[in-house]
């Protein structure tokens, strides 16, 4: 359940926070990718540099870090809120509690509870009688009442020496709730069949050469893995690429324009078609069996045009299915995508300019503009985050 999540731990300045050493590496074991976010107090239990190591990536404590390195780095709450599957506060204080239920953000922890899109949940530890306290009973009451998830503590020994309830949960009790929370969480494209084309086509001249172009298949490997996080069963049909396929994805290999035409000609009807393949728009009108020898003097190859397979899809378009193109322009962008979405019949279009090294085939950065349904918007970030906001875009206008 937990394999390929991100959850983000808020870890809080109580004495079980070195506990949540132990929950970081249990999570990481089940497959999680997990973000650290601490209260300056909890740094005080401990160092930072023991989560940081462990989690490898840096740890969250101020909005406004020190040493900023860039200046949107006061935005990480807002980004990591965007990041998560599940935000989990382990250990949480009464004083952090008590900031939830007011809506107080004045350190990275709280304040990414305020941007989170995830669920949230809380596993308040508390010593002594602080967690029969007429403020905490009701600072519980009312986070429930926004929709936020408790997982409440055990009775047992204190760190006082005293005995009652306010002790961390089992490390394997706070899994179970977190698997249970997150798969419980429907996406947008939950029980949809989506195909996914990725990836260079390669048009063979002769057993040693062949058409084709620089495209690295990351924003469609980056689509597939966005429209599995959505819900999706994912399957992706790529060209020659050194790329991992996701986990959860079905993938394919094909080699030329017509692999893949066949390929998704037996995928027609899927309720999501993504086209982010570089397909090659000509192919050798013959191919040879043998090397071709070079010869003295000039030589030319006769083309001829393969299928527009977007077309092809756009031609006999179910109502129940999306259909997504890509353009890839160097100059009008828009005006030229615009025309690819009406020719394509595509329902959207998502547009990015060859002109810019931050945004080119082989790039891990991308900055596109989507059009459809009578909308245009912009994104950009890596592939993985563009392709993120660009599916949730969609379907949230569908
Ligand atoms: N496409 C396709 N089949 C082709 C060529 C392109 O399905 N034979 C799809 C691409 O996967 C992409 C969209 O069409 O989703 C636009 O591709 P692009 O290369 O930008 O445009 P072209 O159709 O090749 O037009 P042009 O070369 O004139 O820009």
């Amino acid at each position: 359940m937990l394999s390929g999540k991100r959850i983000i731990l808020g870890v809080t300045g109580g004495i079980a926070a070195y506990k949540a050493v132990f929950l970081l590496r249990e999570f990481q074991k089940a497959g999680a990718e997990v973000r650290v976010t601490m209260t300056p107090s909890a740094t005080r239990f401990v160092g930072l540099e023991t989560f940081a190591s462990l989690s490898g990536h840096d740890v969250a404590v101020d909005i406004f870090p020190e040493e900023q390195e860039s200046a949107t780095e006061w935005t990480r709450h807002i980004n990591w809120g965007e990041w998560a599957d599940l935000f989990i506060i382990a250990p949480c204080t009464g004083n952090t509690l008590a900031k939830i239920a007011n809506g107080i953000s004045d350190n990275m922890l709280t304040a990414t509870v305020l941007a989170a899109r995830s669920p949230l949940l809380i596993c308040p530890t508390m010593d002594g009688e602080m967690y029969e306290s007429p403020s905490v009973s009701e600072n519980l009451k009312k986070v429930q009442k926004f929709g936020y998830h408790i997982l409440e503590p055990e009775s047992g020994f204190l760190a006082s020496g005293l005995e009652g309830k306010g002790r961390l949960p089992e490390i394997e009790s706070i899994l179970k709730k977190a698997g249970a929370i997150i798969g419980s969480i429907k996406g947008p494209l939950e029980g949809k069949k989506v195909v996914v084309t990725a990836g260079p086509t390669r048009e063979f001249i002769d057993p040693v050469r062949f058409i084709s172009n620089p495209s690295s298949g990351k924003m469609g490997f980056a689509m597939a893995k966005a429209a599995l996080r959505l819900g999706a069963e994912v399957t992706l049909i790529h060209g020659p690429v050194s790329l991992k396929t996701p986990e959860g994805v079905v993938s394919r290999s094909i080699i030329s324009a017509e692999d893949l035409y066949n390929a998704v000609q037996q995928k027609a009807d899927a309720d999501v078609i993504i086209m982010a393949a570089a397909v090659s728009d000509f192919t050798p009108t013959e191919t040879f069996d043998h090397k071709v020898k070079k010869g003295h003097g000039e030589s030319s190859i006769n083309l001829k045009s393969t299928t527009d397979i977007l077309s092809w899809l756009g031609e006999r378009k179910p109502d129940h299915q999306t259909l997504i193109g890509f353009a890839m322009e160097t100059e009008n962008l828009i005006e030229n995508a615009g025309s690819k979405l009406e020719r394509k019949k595509a329902d959207w279009i998502i547009a990015n300019s060859l002109s810019n090294k931050d945004t080119g085939f082989e790039a891990d950065t991308n900055h596109v503009h989507v059009l459809g349904k009578g909308s245009e918007n912009e994104f950009k970030g890596t592939k993985q985050e563009v392709a993120e906001r660009v599916l949730k875009f969609i379907f949230d206008s569908e």
